[in-house]
């Protein structure tokens, strides 16, 4: 079955989520790579622990939580830092193959999408920021379903919302357990290992593996599920 759509992750994926605090060396220094890890960590931990509680709150208020906890963990105290750290999360910088492989997708006829749990304002801002906005279909917000990845309903809102079957979409992301989830969900898989992890002891298996989405374009040729890119 040919495929249709590329169905993309955001944070970690299109955006390095690593760039807000990087920016911020001059305060952090040294810090600046252990706040960025326990900042997502803990950003991931409280979307499970609300979904599972069913008490979502939209990842805003959840990046603001857990930034704060990275914060006071690592006793960094420094004036105006934490609203600049939310400031530059809104508008995190691409990596760097993003916007040719999305256009290189595109003049192929694939549709293109983002699948995020970023709320729509975030991704909006995040997305104009890096001049994105005419390489998506669609921009989806798990705030549609009001419940986070990988909650299974996320998955079957997206190929709604693209007017695609599972079978139809290859689902990029570099977040291993959203790569896995998407398996389990029946999605075509490429697991974009950008950090180098291990492979997950979960439901699911990723049908590729690449370290970056400028392996995308040919991975798609080679599987021979659309024309020439
Ligand atoms: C997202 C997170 C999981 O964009 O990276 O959904």
């Amino acid at each position: 079955m040919p495929i249709r759509a590329c169905i993309f992750d955001a944070y970690g994926t299109l955006f390095d989520f690593a760039a807000a605090a990087a920016s911020c060396r001059d305060v952090l220094g040294e810090r600046a790579g252990a706040l960025a890890a326990l900042w997502r960590d803990k950003q991931i931990q409280y979307t499970w622990l609300r979904s599972m509680q069913h008490r979502h709150a939209d990842l805003w208020q959840i990046t603001g939580d857990s930034l704060d906890y990275a914060l006071e963990t690592l006793g960094v105290e420094a004036p105006g830092l934490r609203q600049r750290l939310m400031d530059l999360y809104r508008t995190l910088t691409v990596f760097p193959e993003v916007p040719e492989t999305l256009r290189l997708l595109r003049a192929s006829g694939l549709k293109t999408a983002i699948l995020s749990n970023g709320t729509p304002a975030m991704l909006a801002s995040a997305v104009a920021a890096n001049q994105l906005g005419s390489l998506f279909d669609a921009v989806v917000s798990v705030e549609e379903v009001g419940v986070f990845k990988p909650d299974p309903r996320v998955y079957q809102h997206a190929l709604a919302r693209l007017g695609v079957t599972a079978q139809e979409v290859f689902f990029q992301s570099s977040n291993s357990w959203d790569a896995y989830a998407a398996s389990a969900f029946g999605m075509r898989v490429v697991w974009c290992n950008r950090y180098a992890q291990k492979p997950e002891r979960l439901p699911g298996k990723p049908d590729h593996v690449i370290s970056s989405l400028a392996e995308l374009p040919q991975l798609i040729v080679a599987a021979g599920r659309t024309a020439a890119l």
